[in-house]
């Protein structure tokens, strides 16, 4: 299946050894990280490698001074092309390198990640963390294509598997109910021919996000379902971001079912859905740190802010919500 974001191919399901043919003529450099290259260079395309680091820690100004020397003494320009063949961290540097060095260049992505294969490599979102803000310097940016091929998921080990299908359930939950129904009556989400079927369809739900609002001014807010509570837990409690975002989806949905939008049965399928995928819904934390965690996350005074509910399984909307209001649930629920 391929989808288009503007000029940006998505071809999903696509064996690697496409590259060459999208690479064509042109001077390329791919990035990289050491795990990924350990498994997957039998499959990379005649191209220099630049190796980084792994982890969120090695998302910083400096790794990507580290990328621009290599590439100046590679003699690229703004006709060669990156290639990024990794999980969402490699694809965040290297799109935010693509955009950046000679003022541009072109870029495409091979995520290789349950993560980066159905969000963060998709959609043009890059870049760095600094000063404890996490992706505060970054562009939106296209890829000229991203090729999502699934085979690449078998060298995954099962807890990244895990943390990945909670962007899964995140996407159906927001906008597939019949996606959302598949996964449930799934009887084995870990095998990859499963896994041939799900991750194409889950990857559009967010193509289709990024289509209707690419800079994220409303539609696309609503992938931060999960996310808002999520990042402070896996910064207070250090979880994985999968478990984080999982137990964030469980208490932002109780949020909406106090208000009256999701209905207690829907929330009950929203648990056993991630129980089922072995994502922990609950962890106890302190209400008040968690909000203070949201206040400096979000980088303002204000009380209140703009996230997603769930209106439902397959629907959510974008409603102002205050802190005061959700310090009090999460304090309900633990
Ligand atoms: N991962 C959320 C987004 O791309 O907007």
């Amino acid at each position: 299946m391929k989808m288009n974001i503007g000029n940006c191919e998505v071809l999903l399901d696509y064996p690697i050894a496409n590259l060459e043919k999208l690479i064509g003529e042109k001077r390329a450099v791919i990035i990289t990280d050491s795990n990924v290259r350990k498994y997957h260079e039998n499959k990379f395309p005649k191209a220099p490698v630049i190796e980084i680091g792994q982890g969120e820690e090695i998302k910083t100004l400096k790794t990507l001074e580290q990328i621009y020397e290599k590439m100046l003494n590679l003699e690229l320009d703004r006709a060669s092309v990156v290639i990024g063949i990794g999980g969402g961290i490699v694809c965040d540097i290297a799109g935010f390198v693509a955009s950046t060095y000679c003022r541009g260049m072109k870029l495409i992505l091979v995520p290789t990640t349950l993560l980066a294969q159905v969000d963060a490599g998709i959609g043009g979102k890059n870049g760095v963390n600094f000063k404890g803000y996490k992706n505060i310097i970054g562009t939106f940016r296209q890829p000229d294509a991203v090729l999502v091929d699934t085979s690449l998921l078998e060298t995954l080990d099962l807890e990244e598997m895990k943390c990945g299908y909670a962007e899964v359930v995140k996407h159906a939950a927001i906008a597939d109910e019949k996606a959302f129904e598949n996964l449930e009556n799934c009887d084995d989400l870990f095998s990859v021919s499963n896994l041939k079927d799900i991750v194409p369809k889950c990857a559009a739900v967010k193509v289709n996000v990024v289509i209707a609002d690419e800079h994220e001014h409303g539609e696309r807010m609503k992938l931060n379902f999960g996310h808002t509570i999520g990042h402070a837990v896996e910064k207070i409690l250090k979880l994985p971001h999968g478990q984080a975002v999982a137990i964030g989806m469980v208490a932002e949905g109780k949020i909406a079912v106090q208000r009256g939008l999701l209905g207690e049965k829907e929330m009950s399928r929203l648990e056993n859905l991630l129980e089922k995928i072995g994502l922990g819904t609950k962890a106890k934390m302190d209400a008040k740190e968690v909000v203070d965690a949201i206040r400096h996350d979000k980088k303002r005074r204000d009380e209140s802010l703009k996230m997603p509910l769930l209106c439902g399984i397959g629907n959510a909307k974008i409603v102002e919500v205050s802190l005061e209001e959700m310090e009090r649930v999460i304090n309900d629920l633990y």
